[in-house]
């Protein structure tokens, strides 16, 4: 996609942080937008700052719950008739350790991060197939989609699993000949937003612990070091407009994150293998591309 004039753009997680930069960035180049996002009053906010006015439609949605991801799918298309830019952005980061995390808390990070993904692309994918017009998919995973820290078991798992599955939605749409859909995956650093006060969004029942890991000091010093790194991090608005120039170049990768020549050899390293399709398992690699070429 090169013009993006009177395409329509759904952002998950819009309220605030890089969603909102990116609903701005695409309204700045003509898009009609739909922000999504768990918390209601934010969201009011958000549609408020974007101008309220009937180019903007404000859904809520917990996007870690498929059906109200496909509400907002229909929702979107009832009000302007298609879908060409999914974002799939909503995401949250709460530290821990993987054996002293709750289940309930396992599964309130693997909806919101994963599942969010994969009900965006079953809800949002075949219509786009069907509109046959140009769109586009762009998942935000993280730095962490490449990398693990310690505290980070259940934003890494998440993150690297997005990864993977936006990687096979790419290769899928390619090998099934689909022509009007590209794939984008962002893996960002440190960005300046909203993504260090998790309590916002975290469920009632799971406040006490989430909170009370802080008295663990290692994941106390990291939570200080990730919110000094957030506040003077890149621009929400600057990773908006990286994320806009991949997909008017149909770039797969954005990699903000891997700056130095050291990271940078690394994340191109595992991106070209993997985007190339050469990582697929060993022993049936060369088949595999011989049959896709015969296809
Ligand atoms: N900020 C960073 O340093 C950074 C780095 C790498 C990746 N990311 C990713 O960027 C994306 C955007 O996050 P951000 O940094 O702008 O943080 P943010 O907290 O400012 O924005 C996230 C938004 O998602 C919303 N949200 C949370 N749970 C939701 C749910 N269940 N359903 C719908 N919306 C929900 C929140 O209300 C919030 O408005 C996330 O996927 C995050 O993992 C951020």
């Amino acid at each position: 996609m090169k013009d993006f004039k009177g395409s329509v753009a759904v952002i998950t997680g819009g309220a605030s942080g890089l969603g909102l930069a990116l609903a701005k960035a695409a309204q700045a180049r003509g898009c009609k937008l739909v922000i999504a996002d768990i918390r209601e009053d934010a969201l009011a906010a958000a549609a408020k700052a974007l101008g309220a006015n009937g180019e903007v439609l404000a859904v809520k949605t917990d996007v870690s719950q498929a059906d109200e991801v496909e509400a907002l799918a229909a929702a979107a298309v009832a009000k302007f008739g298609k879908v060409n830019l999914l974002f799939n952005n909503a995401g949250i980061f709460a530290s821990s350790l993987s054996w002293e995390t709750s289940a309930d808390e396992y599964d309130w990070v693997i909806g919101v991060n994963q599942r969010s993904v994969a009900s965006g692309i079953r809800s949002f994918v075949p219509r786009m197939i069907a509109q046959g017009d140009p769109c586009h998919v762009v998942t935000i995973s993280s730095g962490a989609g490449l990398t693990v820290n310690p505290g980070f078991a259940t934003y890494s798992m998440t993150k690297h699993a997005v990864l993977a599955l936006t990687e096979a939605l790419w290769l899928d749409l390619r090998a099934q000949k689909v022509p009007n859909i590209g794939v984008t995956i962002a893996m960002p650093g440190m960005t300046q937003s909203g993504i260090m006060s998790p309590e916002k969004t975290t469920p009632s029942a799971l406040k006490g612990e989430v909170g009370e890991r802080l008295g663990n000091p290692v994941l106390k010093a990291l939570e200080t070091l990730m919110q000094a790194g957030v506040a003077g991090g890149l621009s929400a608005e600057a990773l908006a407009d990286q994320v806009f120039a991949a997909i008017a170049a149909d770039d797969l990768y954005v990699l903000p994150a891997f700056d130095d020549e050291g990271s940078r050899t690394f994340a191109t390293a595992v991106a070209t293998g993997r985007a190339s399709g050469t990582n697929a398992y060993p022993p049936f690699v060369d088949a595999f591309l011989e049959t896709l070429s015969t296809l």
